[in-house]
């Protein structure tokens, strides 16, 4: 299998490199090496290489600073995604390209489901839909994958970040109201790999864990898993709760729970496959 995968310094790229079989020719790379921006040096790789599948992970992915530089958000997650398309529709290449909870809007109380229709609030949201509708119009065998409050031992992430802040004995100040699905980039990293070697899968897929929670409920399994680990007690103190009404911070979507179209499990087992993800983060800050 011939495959080239993008943004491979990202949390889930990192998570892919780490998974990817060894059977596999693959091609990783980043943004100095492959910038999809850049259609001219894109072909010319896709061209020489000619991947069987390409899988697109390198995203704008600064939420807060899209707002203000929405230009740049959209050169990416929009026109670089419709380059990769085309360069994969000329080599006959399928594209797995991923996306976001946040195309929803989040003023509703079910997790949203691969056939609901987008409506994204921010311009993140809105750059990530305008990505996915040209993937699919350019390149015929394309899958979009669809994931939400991504988590990883690499880079900065909200799970790590609460258990350093932890740590330190810091305060956890945390959005209250925002409901979400964590994904562990791991698993994702192993579903997409598995994505690779499906023929003809669905065109639009979810792919988050089962637990639905707000942020605060996180960071209080967290600190539950963190105190269990070191026997030492970590409490999240939630000091001057911020509502997404007074945040100043860009509009995030309330309610950005997916469902996942895999097979579900019953929620105790799916808390447990939770917790041992985290515990996978404990252990990697811990052991460091
Ligand atoms: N993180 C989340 O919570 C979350 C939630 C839902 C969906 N997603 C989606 O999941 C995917 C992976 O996210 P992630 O968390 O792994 O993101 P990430 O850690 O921010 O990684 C994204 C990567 O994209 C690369 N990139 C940016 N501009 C580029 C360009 N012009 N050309 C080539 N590469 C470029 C960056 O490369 P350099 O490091 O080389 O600059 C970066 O390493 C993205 O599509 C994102 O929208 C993420």
């Amino acid at each position: 299998m011939r495959v080239l995968i993008t943004g491979a310094r990202g949390q889930l790229g990192q998570s892919l490199r780490e998974r990817v079989p060894e059977d596999w020719e693959v091609i990783f790379t980043d943004s100095k090496t492959l910038d999809i921006t850049n259609s001219t040096t894109l072909d010319a790789m896709i061209q020489g290489f000619q991947p069987e599948v390409i899988v697109n992970t390198a995203a704008y992915t600064n939420v807060d600073q899209a707002e203000h530089e929405p230009k740049q958000a959209f050169a990416v997650n929009a026109h670089g995604v419709a380059n990769l398309a085309q360069a994969a529709q000329k080599v006959g290449s399928r594209l797995i390209h991923i996306s976001t909870d946040y195309v929803f809007r989040g003023n509703t109380n079910q997790p949203y489901t691969a056939l609901d229709a987008p409506n994204p609030s921010n311009v993140y949201g809105k750059s990530k839909l305008a990505g996915e509708l040209l993937a699919l119009g350019l390149c015929e065998h394309t899958t979009i994958v669809r994931t939400s409050w991504v988590f990883s031992e690499h880079g900065r992430n909200f799970v790590p970040a609460v258990i350093n802040k932890l740590l330190d004995n810091q305060t956890v100040e945390i959005y209250e109201n925002n409901i979400g699905t964590p994904t562990y980039a791991g698993a994702l990293a192993d579903y997409i790999i598995e994505l690779v070697e499906t023929q003809n899968p669905a065109k639009i897929v979810h792919y988050c864990s089962d637990v639905i929670l707000d942020r605060v409920e996180l960071a209080q399994m967290i600190a539950t898993q963190l105190s269990a680990h070191t026997h030492k007690q970590y409490d999240i103190k939630v000091t001057a709760p911020v509502t997404l009404a007074n945040a100043e911070h860009t509009v995030r979507p309330d309610y950005s729970a997916l469902r996942s179209s895999q097979t579900h499990p019953d929620q105790a087992q799916a808390v447990s496959v939770l917790q041992q993800h985290i515990q996978t983060i404990i252990n990697s800050l811990l052991n460091k």
